[in-house]
C-alpha cells in the first residue's frame, strides 16, 4: 500500500449509548443498521463508523461487519486502523473475537489476476483495542487467527487457479514445498508408485488425461501420546470435463475448481501445524484431471480398485466418489485412523437441493457427528446433515460389479456419498459435500470475494482440536 494512512473503525449499536449520544445529523447519515457503514472526517483522522443493528449477531454477521470495515479500508487506501472491538463484543459476545479477526483478514481478499503488470492489492492491516482482553490475549489471537486465514486464501487461491496453471503435478510438488518447514511429513505418489499400488481407481480417471494423476499423503503428528489420527480425504480432480459424459458448456463453469475439498483438507493442516496443535492427522488428498483422451474410461466400463472391489462406471463425470474411493481405502487400511472424514465438491444434486451457503454431510457415527457439529458451531459455518437408509444402498448395488457408480434412481447426494462409504471399512466415517459452498459468483457474505470461498478449512481446523481463544 503506497499511502499509510491511518484511521479508527468503532461499531455502533443502534440502541446503545455510544449511538444514542451521536446528533441528529450524525443519525441521519449514518442509520447504525446492519452493514452500514460512514466515514467521519470531521475530528481530522478519518473514523469509520459500522453499524450493527439492534439484534444480536451470529458468526457469520459478525465476520460481515468485520469485512466490511476491511473493505471500506482498502477502498480508501487506508494501511493502518485502530479497531475498537468492546461495543461488539459485549453486544454479541467475548468468544466471537474470533469472528472479527476471520472478517477483518479475510475481507480484503481479492481472486489472483495473471495480467503482465501487477496490481497493488496489499491488504490492510489493525491494531485491535479492547478492555475485555490482555495485550497477550488478544496478539495471541490475532496471530492464530492470522495463521488460519492465510491457509484459506491459500485455498482460494488454489481453488481460483485455471486448470491449465494447477496441474496435478504443479499441485503435489506445491504442497510438498508448503510443508517443508512445517512438521509434517509428505508422501507424494507418483503414477508410477501408484501402478504399483493398484491404486486402479485412481488410475483409471487419471490416465483419462496427458497430465497424469498423483497422490499425497500428509501426516501431522501434534501428539506423540497418542497413537490414532483422524484421517482426512480431500477429492483434488483439478479440472473435470465430465470426460466421455461431458458437460455442457453451461455448466464447464466452475470446473477448475474441483480440487476444492483436497485444499481444504491441506488448508486445515497447514492450519494446525502452523499453530502447533496437539493433535494428529493423517490426510489423503488423490489429485488427477477427468478428460477425453484416448486413454479416457467409458460407461459401461468395469474397473478395479485400492480395495480390489470392482465398480461399475455408470457416468465418467461421476469421477471424484472414485479416486476418494482408493483414498479413503488406502487410509483406514494402512494408517491407524479412529475416524474418516471425506471432503468433495462432489453432486450438483446437493447445490439444488441446498444452494451455496449449506454444506451437505452424511454420517454414520452419532459422536464424530456431534463433534463435527460442534467443530461447524465454532466457525459459523452451516452443515446440514442427509439421511441414508438400505433402499439407498440398493441404488448402487450392480448386476455385473460389486457397486456401480451412479444410481438411476435419484438421490444423487446420497448415493455418492454411501459409495465412499463402501471403502471405509467399520471406521466411523463422515462425509461433507460442498460442491455449492465451496464457490460462489456472486459472493453471498462480505468476507467472500466472488469464486473460491475456503469453504470448511476452519470448521476442519476446530474439529480436529484447533483453538484460536
Ligand atoms: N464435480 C462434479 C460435481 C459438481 C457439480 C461440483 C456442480 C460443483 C458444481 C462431479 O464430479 C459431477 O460431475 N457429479 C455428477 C454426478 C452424476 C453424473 C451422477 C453430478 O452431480 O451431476
Ligand atoms: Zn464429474
Ligand atoms: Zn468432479
Amino acid at each position: 500500500m503506497k499511502e499509510k494512512n491511518a484511521a479508527e473503525i468503532h461499531f455502533y449499536t443502534q440502541k446503545g449509548e455510544a449511538y444514542q449520544s451521536l446528533s441528529s445529523l450524525q443519525k441521519h447519515l449514518f442509520t447504525g443498521e446492519l452493514l452500514s457503514a460512514y466515514w467521519d472526517i470531521s475530528k481530522g483522522e478519518p473514523v469509520l463508523m459500522i453499524g450493527l443493528g439492534e439484534e444480536a449477531l451470529e458468526a457469520i454477521q459478525i465476520k460481515e461487519v468485520a469485512a466490511k470495515a476491511a473493505k471500506e479500508c482498502q477502498a480508501k487506501k487506508i494501511g493502518n486502523s485502530v479497531l475498537f472491538v468492546d461495543e461488539i463484543l459485549t453486544f454479541c459476545g467475548k468468544e466471537h473475537l474470533i469472528d472479527v479477526l476471520e472478517g477483518l483478514y479475510l475481507g480484503g481478499y481479492q481472486e489472483p489476476k495473471f495480467t503482465k503488470e501487477k496490481e497493488d492489492i496489499s491488504e490492510p492491516s489493525f491494531e485491535i483495542k479492547s478492555t475485555l482482553f490482555t495485550e497477550e490475549e488478544l496478539s495471541l489471537a490475532k496471530e492464530k487467527t492470522s495463521v488460519l486465514c492465510a491457509s484459506i486464501k491459500k485455498a482460494r487461491d488454489r481453488v481460483n487457479a485455471p486448470a491449465n496453471r494447477l496441474t496435478p503435478e504443479i499441485f503435489a510438488r506445491e504442497v510438498q514445498e508448503e510443508f517443508k518447514n512445517l512438521n509434517v511429513e509428505v508422501t507424494v505418489f507418483t503414477k508410477e508408485d501408484l501402478i504399483k499400488m493398484q491404486m486402479d481407481a485412481l488410475l483409471t480417471v487419471g490416465d483419462s488425461a496427458q497430465n497424469p494423476p498423483f497422490l499425497v499423503i500428509l501426516t501431522y503428528k501434534g501428539d506423540e501420546a497418542k497413537e490414532e489420527s483422524i484421517g482426512l480425504v480431500g477429492k483434488g480432480v483439478t479440472v473435470d470435463t465430465g470426460g466421455y459424459c461431458l458437460k455442457t458448456p453451461g455448466s464447464m463453469k466452475g470446473i477448475r475448481g474441483d480440487m476444492a475439498g483436497g485444499a481444504a483438507v491441506i488448508g486445515a493442516l497447514h492450519a494446525l501445524a502452523k499453530n502447533k496443535v496437539k493433535t494428529n492427522v493423517i490426510a489423503a488428498i488423490p489429485m488427477c484431471e477427468n478428460r477425453i483422451s484416448s486413454g479416457s474410461f467409458l460407461t459401461g466400463d468395469v474397473i478395479s480398485s485400492y480395495s480390489g472391489k470392482t465398480i461399475e462406471i455408470g457416468n465418467t463425470d461421476a469421477e471424484g466418489r472414485l479416486i476418494l474411493a482408493d483414498a479413503v481405502s488406502y487410509l483406514t487400511e494402512n494408517k491407524k485412523v479412529s475416524q474418516i472424514l471425506d471432503i468433495a465438491t462432489l453432486t450438483g444434486a446437493v447445490v439444488n437441493l441446498l444452494g451455496f451457503t449449506i454444506g451437505g454431510l452424511i454420517c454414520d457415527n452419532e459422536q464424530f457427528y456431534q463433534e463435527f457439529m460442534e467443530a461447524a458451531n465454532k466457525s459459523g459455518e452451516r452443515y446440514l446433515r442427509i439421511p441414508f437408509y438400505k433402499e439407498h444402498e440398493k441404488m448402487i448395488d450392480s448386476q455385473v460389479a460389486d457397486v456401480k457408480n451412479i444410481s438411476e434412481q435419484g438421490c444423487g447426494t446420497i448415493t455418492a456419498g454411501l459409495f465412499i462409504r463402501r471403502f471405509a471399512g467399520k471406521t466411523p466415517w463422515l462425509h461433507l459435500d460442498i460442491a455449492g459452498t465451496a464457490w460462489t459468483d456472486p459472493a453471498v457474505f462480505e468476507f467472500q470475494a466472488k469464486g473460491a470461498t475456503g469453504a470448511a478449512i476452519s470448521t476442519l481446523y476446530y474439529l480436529a482440536g484447533g483453538e484460536i481463544i
